[in-house]
């Protein structure tokens, strides 16, 4: 639980929720649910605009609060559910205690986090571009080619296909052209091993049955490797900007 939120809940008066007083609709992203059962609430939502109700703009009091200048752990703590911010808690811990160099720590504490609060499809690229101006190229570079490699065994060093794919996607599951051209690409690249490591450390414990270390744990890794902007992620004005107030803002409507 995020404490900015049990703090700007006590009543503190400091910040204000945005639209107050109004109902605050909520249109899902159309990525989120084209293709679904769930109805699109776009046409709905317009016809019942009125002084009185209104599309969401800003802080949503169903999530944790952000801080007004957020830290790359307050997404963990804030914004990240479930299964993915355990798996990244338990990859990178994994790393770390195997004695992995920082920087293979930080990427797999990193390689999923757009499946975090962003967007599934193809999140290795898209966390790759959201961490590209905070961390070294290898990293970035690691974490978004993690996705392809994922498909791809490596006897060498005991990577095999994993049975969560089978499970997944079906045994007769065969990538798209451009995860086979990417993950040959990455195996030809000096940093090969970097994002190799990251699948190594792709393991999913889906029941519980790890216990969830504590992000702060991490705290000092970040500290030497992510950079972290003093406006706050989301407010540096850097090329990907956007995706992280995304996160902060998830229902948005524009
Ligand atoms: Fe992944
Ligand atoms: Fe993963």
């Amino acid at each position: 639980m995020c404490l900015d939120h049990l703090i700007a809940d006590a009543g503190d008066g400091e910040r204000p929720w945005p639209q107050a007083g109004r109902e605050r609709m909520i249109v899902p992203a159309p990525v989120g649910t084209v293709g679904t059962e769930t109805p699109s609430r776009e046409q709905e939502s317009l016809a019942r605009l009125s002084p009185g109700a209104v599309m969401m703009m800003g802080d949503n009091p169903a999530l944790p609060r952000m801080p007004e200048r957020p830290g790359l752990l307050d997404f963990f703590r804030c914004r990240f559910m479930g299964i993915t911010e355990r798996h990244l808690l338990t990859s990178a811990a994994r790393a770390l205690d195997e004695g992995q160099d920082e920087r293979i720590v930080l990427a797999c504490l990193l390689h999923d986090i757009s499946n975090g609060c962003l967007i599934r499809a193809d999140h290795g690229y898209w966390g790759a571009q959201m961490i590209a101006p905070y961390v070294d190229e290898e990293i970035a570079w690691a974490v978004k080619h993690h996705q392809a490699l994922r498909y791809f065994a490596d006897e060498s060093v005991g990577y095999a296909y994993p049975e969560s794919y089978v499970r997944f996607f079906g045994p007769d599951y065969v990538p798209p052209d451009y995860i086979r051209r990417d993950a040959e690409a990455a195996r030809a690249h000096r940093w090969y091993m970097s994002a190799r490591l990251v699948t190594l450390y792709d393991i999913y414990f889906f029941d519980g049955s790890v216990p969830i270390p504590d992000p702060a744990i991490f705290t000092d890794i970040i500290g030497r490797h992510f950079r972290e902007p003093a406006e706050g992620l989301g407010f540096d004005g850097s090329p990907t900007a956007h995706m992280w107030r995304t996160m902060i803002w998830p229902n948005n409507f524009l």
